[in-house]
């Protein structure tokens, strides 16, 4: 019998010495030591043998299986380190390689430069206003004293929402916020206001239907248009450099007197970057402004062409587009 056991802790110690990784050796624990094993066999026939061989015999089987038991631990333990070690090598992670990450999101182009805008200017002390887009068609026209005959009121160049006879527009430029601003608030007033805008124009490589602009309002004492033109060269240099080549063209608005157009030179040629003027006082005084006291200026700027001269884009195409390879240069899609 006891030979039988030697057998058994040999060739168990054997295979627990052979086992080449963890799984190996779990076989080999289930094969040697499992209930069904040699050794198991010994153990449950303990309790059959005739109570002056059990002694004896128990301490034999107890002595393999404690044997077993500590060579099992020993080889298991060793098993692990070589496991760990390995793992560190076959898993190492090379940083250098290309990876697929998922691509960043960023801020329209557009969005950028009103963010822009709106930073320098409350850095002059002025106030963002917002207005809606859908807008009164008398806060869009009757208000700055456009006539009801002007040509832009015709149905080619403005956008009219039905009902017609809620006399409801998308508005065409983003004058209307100067009345509702002053309106709402009494001077000294210093606001601008950066909005998207809506003309029945074609789209071209200076023109979109949807485009956006800023204005910039303000009525204090004693402003002149000394005031503006110093407002527009520090935009206009903030935003293009101080090389940028800029004009002012008389002009006229209804609702500023005197008015002009301010010009920039781009790509050989001079484009229209806004209109702007000394508020007319019909309009002053329409929204409760009294005249002797005050007077003001305003001017509103087309941010697409902005972009178009920050950027060196020559086609306005490529704003309204949507082509990702456009954003990309803002940080669209990095990683
Ligand atoms: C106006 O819209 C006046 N409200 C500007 C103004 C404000 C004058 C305050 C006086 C005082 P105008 O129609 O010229 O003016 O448009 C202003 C600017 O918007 C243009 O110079 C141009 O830069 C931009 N713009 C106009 N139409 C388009 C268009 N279809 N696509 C892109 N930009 C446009
Ligand atoms: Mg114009």
């Amino acid at each position: 019998m006891s030979s039988a056991v030697e057998a058994a802790l040999s060739a168990a110690l054997k295979a627990i010495a052979g086992a080449k990784d963890l799984d190996d050796l779990k076989a080999v624990k289930i094969a040697h030591v499992g209930d069904k094993s040699e050794l198991g066999k010994a153990s449950q026939s303990l309790g059959k043998l005739p109570p002056e061989e059990r002694a004896e015999f128990g301490k034999v089987v107890g002595a393999a299986k404690g044997a077993v038991a500590s060579a099992y631990e020993t080889r298991q333990q060793e098993l692990e380190l070589e496991r760990d070690a390995r793992v560190l090598i076959e898993e190492r992670v090379d940083v250098t390689l290309p990876y697929q990450g998922s691509l960043k999101g960023g801020l329209h182009p557009l969005t950028i430069l009103t963010n822009e805008i709106s930073d320098l200017f409350i850095g002059l002390g002025y106030r963002v206003a917002e207005g809606p887009e859908l807008e009164s068609e008398w806060l869009n026209f009757d208000a700055l004293n456009i006539p009801v005959d002007h040509p832009a009121r015709t149905m080619q160049d403005t956008f009219f929402v039905e009902p017609l006879a809620a006399r409801l527009v998308l508005r065409t430029h983003t004058s209307p916020v100067q009345i509702r601003t002053m309106l709402e608030n009494e001077p000294p007033i210093y606001v601008i206001c950066p909005g998207r805008t809506y003309r029945a124009d074609e789209l071209d490589a200076t023109h979109t239907p949807v485009f956006s602009q800023v204005e910039g309002l303000v009525v204090d004492r004693g402003i002149t248009m000394a005031d503006l033109k110093g407002t527009l060269d520090y935009f206009a240099r903030s935003m293009f450099g101080p090389d940028v080549k800029t004009r002012l063209r008389p002009s006229f608005f209804p609702f500023t007197e005197p008015s002009a157009e301010v010009d920039f030179f781009f790509n050989g040629r001079w484009v229209e970057w806004g209109g702007c003027g000394m508020v007319n006082p019909k309009v002053l005084q329409a929204c409760g402004i009294d005249t002797e006291e005050f007077s003001g200026f305003a001017f509103g700027m087309g941010l697409e062409r902005t972009l178009m001269v920050k950027h060196g884009i020559t086609d306005m195409h490529d704003i309204v587009e949507g082509d990702i390879r456009f954003s990309q240069a803002f940080g669209t899609g990095s990683r």
